[in-house]
């Protein structure tokens, strides 16, 4: 009965807007979806503090504030209008509350001068490294602060990257919830501790370009069908570590989850973040992604960007006509003063300071030194995954011939004039058979102040140690072979961007450019920057590809960071973060975007948990590179896999005690480490280096319901030559827990559980398994 009502409610929201999207007409009741509806969760949960002491005392002076709003002040906060940002709250100029500036990207400050270019999520995540993440955070919460932004538009867990050849799979971490949990967790912490208000995005299932938004030739957004576990275990884990940090602001995305629009999916925002997650923050719409007035308002959408949306003067006359409720208004001011007061923004806060084409001001220089760190997460992130006869590191070369279009940099780093008016797009990722490919493209790209390129860096090299170099840029079939070259390098990289997904995971240009250097030398290294997977099956068993290297997308320091790794001044230590397959068709359905035409184009998640490394393993199929695989230079052991439980007392099934209102990030009890898996590991080589050591668990299963293994731990770990260490790896309840669709709480399975540590998803060096009791 609630679900017929949900759906007439979603066909009665059809209200025409004035930007086209929504201007064509639906009638025929046949195709009205009868799959995945969403549940409706009313009334919206008000924000109140009770996360913390913190949380509480800046709830209060909002209250105080909003008790002296006008209607009209309060609606003019709820929405944006035109200023120096991307975004730019509505101000109460009688009392004082200022326009907060909105502003991209997740990896870096897009469209500014003077701003750094950092590696992207996927780089990052190849890091393994909790504390380089966290440090990520902290510098890029140093530029926005610096450029008075107030609120930053990241980082990213939507999409996960479910689909291989997902167009914004790049500015997200890893499809793996755990990885992509601990990244988003440790940027959110790291941003907001430099007072600048986090917004992990895009909420939820967010998980392909193609018909993402309604369209004027189709018709509705894309629906991502997914069942209630799927979404808590894989798709809103990773989100989960961000509340847990306290994320001030939550972008909800653009698509429809079980047919009702994200922005006004009342089971999403008033049920799973507000309610189960303890949600103390605001939520903002994407760009234009408010498709309904008092649908949104109700289902707990708390402001509108870029301007008034379906509010504007509406909202006011929608309280006084009863469809929306006074206390919603108040909610919606209150959660978005609590947050402003809670970041402590209301005092010292730099201005906002962007770009103008008059330069009225010199731009403010937020770069500091990050230019080091970006440096070494570059190096951090790059994997080497092929390397015959320790070919790498490069032994001081005097003679090296470099290829590709990706050694060099573009001709010019403008893209098109800006899409939102007082800035600039400087776009690194655009036309990149043409330049070296540092981040990807969109509303994610980077402002790079400059950018090394492969070519320099390694030209600085040779010069030092007197050598030559020879290059050939842009031929497809380059010649003549250069007889007494140590290596040739090839630079090759695949580009994606927002807007679209991609249509292949290879490109024949580079593949017959690999295969053409290979064919004429015998030391052929390749080097692949992308933005998300890239196939190598066309030549990764050439005999003469001796290496090959996984570049990522790694920011500005791009050739350094590099070169630290083909000299051996780091030993990689990169992992990947998602599977690279032997055929793209190894994917299965989850190769290519959906490509529906229908007015009410639908998407169902039928693989569940399935996605990525969980799909391969529960297939059977063998991936070219697995999941979390990367080599060294060095070699390790692993031993001693043992267990030990935080208490010796009975556990309860589910978190407990239970509360009747949970703080944000969900029941503490989830977070709580019930047990601490531990191994030594020792470097048995002669180089020190990183390990990258990872747990995988194997969660009691029934009927076949849980994958095999899931990532549940990593580290990454510094071993001179010979040394040994222990490491531990801390497992929560939410770790070795399934979500309970029934008790609707996340459930401890009583049971057999396994576990491996290894190198990567498929190189398990030491296993064990513990036995859980539970009461339930
Ligand atoms: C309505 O849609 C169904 C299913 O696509 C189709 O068979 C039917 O002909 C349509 N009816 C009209 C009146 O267009
Ligand atoms: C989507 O629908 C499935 C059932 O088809 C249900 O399990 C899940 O809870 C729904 N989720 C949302 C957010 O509507
Ligand atoms: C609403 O916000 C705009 C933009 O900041 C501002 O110009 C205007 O004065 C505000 N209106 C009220 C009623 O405070
Ligand atoms: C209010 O909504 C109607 C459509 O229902 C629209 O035509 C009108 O422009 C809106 N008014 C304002 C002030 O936004
Ligand atoms: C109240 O106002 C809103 C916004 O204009 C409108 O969408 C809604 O239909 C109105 N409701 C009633 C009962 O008049
Ligand atoms: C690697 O070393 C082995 C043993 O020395 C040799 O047979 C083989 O040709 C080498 N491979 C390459 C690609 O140099
Ligand atoms: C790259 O630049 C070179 C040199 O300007 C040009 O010849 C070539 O056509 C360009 N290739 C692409 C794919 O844009
Ligand atoms: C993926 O899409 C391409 C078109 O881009 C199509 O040719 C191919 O058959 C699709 N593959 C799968 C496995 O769906
Ligand atoms: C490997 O490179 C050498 C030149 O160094 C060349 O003679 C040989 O044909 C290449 N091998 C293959 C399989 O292309
Ligand atoms: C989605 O699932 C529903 C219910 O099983 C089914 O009727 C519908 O045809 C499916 N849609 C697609 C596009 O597979």
């Amino acid at each position: 009965m609630k679900s017929v009502l949900t759906a007439v409610v979603l066909l009665a929201l059809y209200i025409p807007s004035s930007d086209g999207y929504t201007s064509w007409s639906y009638t025929n009741e046949s195709e009205v979806p009868y799959y995945g509806l969403s549940p409706p969760v009313y009334p919206s949960p008000a924000g109140d503090g009770s996360s913390s002491p913190e949380w509480a005392a800046a709830y209060a002076r909002a209250k105080d504030l909003v008790a002296q709003l006008t209607l009209e002040e309060k609606v003019n906060t709820t929405r944006g209008f035109d200023g120096p940002c991307v975004g730019n709250s509505g101000t109460v100029p009688r009392l004082g509350i200022e326009s907060m500036c909105f502003a991209d990207a997740p990896d870096g400050i897009r469209g500014q001068e003077f701003v750094s270019a950092f590696p992207a999520g996927i780089h990052v995540a190849a890091t393994f490294d909790r504390q380089l993440m966290s440090a990520y955070g902290k510098a890029f919460g140093q530029e926005y602060r610096g450029k008075g932004i107030n609120v930053a538009l990241g980082p990213v867990a939507g999409p996960l990257g479910r689909v291989a050849r997902g167009g914004r799979n790049w500015e997200g971490l890893s499809n793996d919830p755990y990885l992509a949990g601990a990244g988003m967790g440790e940027i959110t912490r790291g941003m907001q501790l430099e007072g600048v208000i986090s917004t992990p995005k895009h909420w939820l299932l967010n998980e392909q370009e193609f018909r993402r938004r309604p369209s004027e030739d189709y018709g509705e957004a894309l629906s991502s069908n997914a069942d209630d576990r799927t979404i808590h275990e894989l798709y809103v884990f990773p989100f989960m570590n961000s509340f847990k940090e306290n994320a001030g602001c939550l972008m909800c995305g653009y698509n429809r989850v079980n047919n009702s629009y994200n922005c006004q999916n009342s089971k999403l925002l008033n049920g799973i973040l507000k309610t189960e997650l303890g949600f103390e923050g605001f939520v903002v719409s994407d760009w234009n992604a408010q498709y309904a007035g008092v649908a949104t308002t109700n289902a707990g959408l708390d402001i509108v960007m870029p301007d008034g949306g379906f509010w504007d003067g509406n909202l006011t006359e929608a309280v006084n006509n009863g469809s929306v409720a006074m206390d919603r208004v108040d909610d919606m001011v209150t959660r978005k003063l609590a947050t402003f007061f809670y970041m402590g923004q209301d005092t010292n806060y730099p201005e906002a300071s962007m770009f103008d084409y008059d330069q009225k001001h010199l731009p403010v220089n937020v770069q500091g030194n990050h230019g080091a760190l970006i440096r070494e997460i570059g190096a951090a992130g790059t994997v080497l995954v092929k390397n015959v006869n320790n070919t790498l590191p490069l032994k001081n070369p005097t003679f090296l011939s470099i290829y590709g279009y990706d050694a060099t940099v573009k001709a010019s780093p403008w893209e098109n004039p800006s899409r939102y008016g007082g800035g600039y797009e400087v776009n690194y990722g655009w036309n990149t058979l043409n330049g070296t490919l540092i981040t990807g493209g969109g509303s994610g790209s980077s402002a790079p102040p400059y950018v090394v390129s492969p070519f320099n860096a390694i030209q600085q090299r040779i010069a030092r140690d007197n050598g030559i170099l020879r290059w050939d840029f842009y031929s497809e079939q380059p010649s003549p072979a250069y007889v007494n070259s140590d290596a040739c390098l090839v630079f090759i990289n695949a580009y994606a961007s927002e807007s679209f997904d991609r249509t292949s995971l290879t490109d024949d240009f580079s593949d017959n450019l690999v295969k053409k250097v290979a064919s004429m030398c015998h030391n052929t290294i390749v080097i692949v920057h992308s933005a998300g997977i890239r196939t190598v099956d066309a030549w990764i068993e050439h005999p003469n590809v001796t290496a090959v290297i996984f570049g990522l997308l790694p920011g500005q320091e791009s050739g350094d960071s590099l070169a630290d790794v083909l000299y051996g001044d780091v030993s990689p230590s990169g992992r990947l973060p998602f599977t690279v397959a032997r055929a793209e068709s190894d994917y299965g359905h989850l190769l290519n975007s959906t490509i529906s035409y229908a007015a009410f184009p639908q998407d169902n998640f039928t693989e569940g948990l399935y996605i990525d490394y969980r799909h391969f393993d529960k297939y059977d199929i063998a991936p070219r590179f697995e999941f979390g695989f990367g080599l060294s230079y060095t070699t390790f052991s692993y031993a001693d896999l043992s267990v030990s439980a935080a208490g010796s007392q009975q556990l309860s099934a589910l978190p407990s005690p239970p509360l009747s209102r949970v703080p944000t990030g969900g029941h503490p009890a989830l977070w709580a480490t019930l047990f601490t898996v531990s191994v030594s590991l020792t470097n048995t080589g002669d180089v020190a280096a990183h390990e990258v050591p990872q747990l995988y668990l194997g969660i009691p299963s029934v009927d076949g319901d849980t994958p095999a293994q899931q990532l549940r731990g990593f580290d990454r770990v510094w071993l001179a030559a010979g040394e040994s260490k222990t490491v531990e790896f801390e497992l929560a309840r939410r770790d070795l827990s399934v979500w309970d669709v029934e008790a609707q709480q996340w459930r401890l399975r009583g049971g057999t559980y396994k576990m491996w540590v290894g190198a990567s998803s498929r190189d398990l060096r030491v296993s064990g398994e513990m036995e859980v009791s539970v009461n339930n």
